[in-house]
Parts: C-alpha cells; sequence; structure tokens
C-alpha cells in the first residue's frame, strides 16, 4: 500500500464529528476502497475541553483553523461554516500551501466557488465538495461525472430538510407555521436563528451550486429569485390538499429562452408523484437529463451520518488520485450565467384572493385575468357570507409569470379584493 492520506479537519460539530467518528470505525474497510490509509493527522475546533464524536487524542490539536493550511496534511477538510472568515481564509491558504480541499460549506461555495476552482485547478488540487448539496445524496458527483452526455435542462427538488419538516408538521397538524417552527427549534430541526434555513438562503446556495453543476455556469447567487415558506398559511395548504397538491419548498434550475431561471420558492407538487411523497427533513433532486431521460434521488439531506458519507467518498477519491475540476469543467470555461427572459418562464399557477362576498366580485376577477391572458382552469370558493370575506381560489393554465404577476396588481386595486392575493407556481412532481 502507498503512503497513508494525511488529513487535518477544522471544526469538529455535527459534520466534522461525523467524519471523524467513520474514519476511526471503518478505517480497514476505507483503506482498502482508498488503496491507502486514511490518517487524521491534526484537527482544530473552538472548545478543546468539549467531548467528541470521534477521538482527537491522537491527532495534533491546534487552536487556529488557519493553522492546519500550515500543517503535514496532504487533505485539509474544512467544516466550519459561513461564508467568510475563518473557513474562507483556511480554504484560500491550504489551496496556496498545496494541499487538496474538501468542505460542506455551499454559502462559502456559492460565493467564491469560481474563483477557488480556478486556484484549486492552478495548483492541480481537488476542491470537493459532495455534502454542500443535499447532504449525503450523491447528486454532485451525478451531475459533475455521470448526467454529461446529453446535456441537462433542468434541476429541482427539495434541498432543505428543516423547511419540509415545518411544512410536513403544518400538513399533518393543522398548527401555524410559527408554532411548528418553535417546536421545531425545541427539538434542535431548526436553528436558533432559522433565517437562513425558512427565507430560502440555505436552499438558494445548495442550489447555485447543482445550476453551475448542470450548466457549466458560474455559481451565482444575483440571478435568482428567492422567497421562504414564513408566508405559508393553512388556508393555502387546505386549499393545496383539495385540489390533490402538497405545498413543499424548491429550488428550481432551468433552461428558459436561451438563459438559465433560478428561483426558490414554495411550489404545489402533486400529491403521490415522487417529489411531492418527500416527507420531513428528507432531500430529494430530480434532473432532466435530455436524452438519458429524467432521474430522481431521494435521501437524507443533513446530519452526522449523511454528511460523513459524502464527505468520506470525497476523501476518499483524492486518496485514489480521482478528481475533476470543482465543477466538472475547467474554471476558466465556466459561463457567467445568462438570465431567463424575466417573466417569460411559464407555469400554471395556485391563486387565492381574500374577497368581499358581494355580487360581481368573481366576474371582475376572472375579467381582470382574461385582460392579462391568463385564463382559468378550476376555481373552488368556500362558504357564503354576505358582506363579509370570503377566499376564492382558482388554478390557471400555463401561463408566463409576468401576465399572471400583470393581472395579480390590476386585481390587487379592486375595493372587493381584500390583503395581497396569494400566487403560488405548480411544479411537475
Ligand atoms: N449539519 C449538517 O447536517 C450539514 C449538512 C450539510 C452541510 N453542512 C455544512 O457543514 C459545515 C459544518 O456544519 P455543522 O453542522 O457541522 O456545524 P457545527 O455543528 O456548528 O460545527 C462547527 C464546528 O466548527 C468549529 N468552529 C467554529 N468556528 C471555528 C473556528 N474559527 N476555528 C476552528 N473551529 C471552529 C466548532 O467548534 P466547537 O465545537 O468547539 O464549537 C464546531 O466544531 C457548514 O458549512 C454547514 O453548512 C452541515
Amino acid at each position: 500500500m502507498t503512503a497513508p492520506l494525511r488529513i487535518a479537519i477544522a471544526g469538529l460539530g455535527t459534520v466534522g464529528g461525523g467524519v471523524l467518528k467513520a474514519l476511526q470505525l471503518r478505517a480497514h474497510e476505507l483503506a482498502e476502497r482508498a488503496e491507502r490509509r486514511l490518517e487524521v493527522v491534526a484537527v482544530s475546533a473552538r472548545d478543546r475541553s468539549k467531548k467528541r464524536a470521534g477521538d482527537v487524542s491522537k491527532a495534533f490539536w491546534h487552536e487556529e483553523a488557519a493553522a492546519l493550511a500550515g500543517s503535514e496534511a496532504d487533505v485539509v477538510v474544512e467544516l466550519i461554516g459561513g461564508e467568510g472568515g475563518s473557513a474562507l481564509a483556511l480554504i484560500e491558504t491550504a489551496l496556496a500551501n498545496g494541499k487538496h480541499v474538501v468542505t460542506a460549506n455551499k454559502a462559502l461555495l456559492a460565493k467564491h466557488g469560481a474563483r477557488l476552482a480556478a486556484q484549486a485547478e492552478k495548483g492541480n488540487l481537488a476542491l470537493k465538495f459532495e455534502a454542500a448539496a443535499a447532504g449525503g445524496i450523491p447528486i454532485v458527483k451525478a451531475l459533475r461525472e455521470s448526467l454529461i452526455a446529453h446535456g441537462i435542462n433542468s434541476v429541482h427538488g427539495i434541498l432543505n430538510g428543516t423547511c419540509n419538516f415545518i411544512l410536513t408538521d403544518m400538513e399533518k397538524t393543522g398548527r401555524s407555521f410559527a408554532e411548528v417552527l418553535k417546536e421545531a427549534q425545541a427539538l434542535g430541526y431548526a436553528e436558533a436563528d432559522p433565517a437562513l434555513d425558512v427565507g430560502g438562503g440555505d436552499t438558494a446556495h445548495k442550489l447555485a451550486l447543482l445550476a453551475s453543476l448542470a450548466f457549466g455556469t458560474a455559481p451565482d447567487l444575483k440571478h435568482m429569485h428567492v422567497e421562504g415558506i414564513a408566508h405559508i398559511t393553512q388556508a393555502d395548504i387546505g386549499y393545496a390538499r383539495e385540489f390533490g397538491y402538497r405545498i413543499k419548498l424548491l429550488g428550481v434550475a432551468r433552461r428558459v429562452g436561451g438563459g438559465i431561471e433560478q428561483r426558490v420558492q414554495p411550489a404545489m407538487v402533486r400529491a403521490g408523484t415522487p417529489l411531492g411523497a418527500v416527507d420531513g427533513a428528507f432531500n430529494a433532486v430530480a434532473v432532466d437529463a435530455g436524452e438519458a431521460g429524467p432521474f430522481f434521488f431521494e435521501g437524507r439531506g443533513a446530519g452526522e451520518g449523511p454528511t460523513a458519507s459524502a464527505v468520506i467518498a470525497d476523501i476518499v477519491d483524492i486518496a485514489l488520485g480521482s478528481f475533476e475540476p470543482a465543477f466538472g469543467k475547467p474554471a476558466h470555461t465556466l459561463t457567467p450565467l445568462v438570465p431567463a427572459p424575466e417573466g417569460t418562464a411559464a407555469s400554471a399557477y395556485y391563486l387565492r384572493f381574500d374577497v368581499l362576498d358581494i355580487p360581481g366580485v368573481v366576474a371582475e376577477i376572472a375579467g381582470r385575468l382574461a385582460e392579462a391572458q391568463v385564463s382559468i382552469e378550476s376555481m373552488l370558493q368556500r362558504g357564503r357570507n354576505p358582506g363579509e370575506a370570503v377566499s376564492i381560489v382558482m388554478i390557471t393554465h400555463e401561463t408566463p409569470q409576468l401576465a399572471v404577476a400583470r393581472a395579480l396588481k390590476s386585481i390587487a386595486t379592486s375595493d372587493k379584493v381584500l390583503g395581497a392575493p396569494s400566487m403560488i407556481p405548480m411544479e411537475m412532481g
């Protein structure tokens, strides 16, 4: 066997602890796979006194993560997190010092990925990040290496387990978003500061990486519509159920009109389809790979076991000397993302209007939709409270987003319509 691969791990929390533990528990089998021993020679975290998932006694402890870049390691594994700060400084210095890098840090890569990929290539080094998008699901490798023959038309999916857990629980229990979020935080399923998850930012980071791998473009957060789930109500969930749909927070990237549309948005997904059946904290990614056909990946997107699995797969590839450019093609050939012309992407839409229950209100809404070339496939009106508020729900035929937005703007000016209408796209399953 060749010399051991020497590994330095920065960050020994959920992911780092899991990596350390699995490298130790499965040392023999992994050495066979990697054709050499995988040896953790150095580690760093903030608090040395904390108990870790694996044994750190044999590795050199560094107080400063940056020091790992100067250690004897061949590979630096960055599992600290954060889009800049210590994590970025460590990765830049490690690459500058000729060390391969593995990271699970989607926030950092979505912002600096193209530049770091170029730096890695210049040094003939690996920059690998399987755990950064959809955790344990091997979607990065699939897009980077496996589904390349025919080109990719779209990649979309459920990329944030916290949001899917909250939406699933809201469906099951009938509780509000705020109530379910509070409980998820108490149970440790949601961060104390949930903004990145429930606001859609975490999904956006992952989508930027998947879109880059799928379309050969540099990761791009600027040309992306990002919405979270805080505005989803029990009324919307209930109507979705009546129409045979479920509400999921999706990241969608697809080719439209010569450009790429990227959006993170709650969407109606048909119940019973593979995507519509993804429950709780699970993740799923659907890929339309041209003539290769549609593919669907489902699995755990977070947690110690799944993320350690992805990080270790990257480490073993490096041990075997098998590494491609970070985003599948040389960094200098990654093109800037050309956004799809605004509002041209078409989809069917779910629309909900809270209106005064007075004669003529449905006709007025239907008229304004027709004026904007939006046609209705089905409609539902529940209850009658003459003179008071009722909801009218409509499902449109496939329509460009711009036309629906124009219609809603006009409808919102009506004195019969109360508050802002709700608009949720219907997605393929
Ligand atoms: N958790 C998941 O399921 C998951 C899934 C996919 C990707 N990721 C990504 O993986 C990365 C790590 O996430 P995590 O959940 O494992 O985080 P975590 O549990 O909060 O662990 C972070 C670790 O980094 C250490 N740390 C923080 N600042 C440091 C510094 N300046 N120098 C050295 N060590 C420092 C912490 O030390 P102490 O332990 O001493 O406080 C801790 O061990 C993030 O980029 C995250 O987005 C996580």
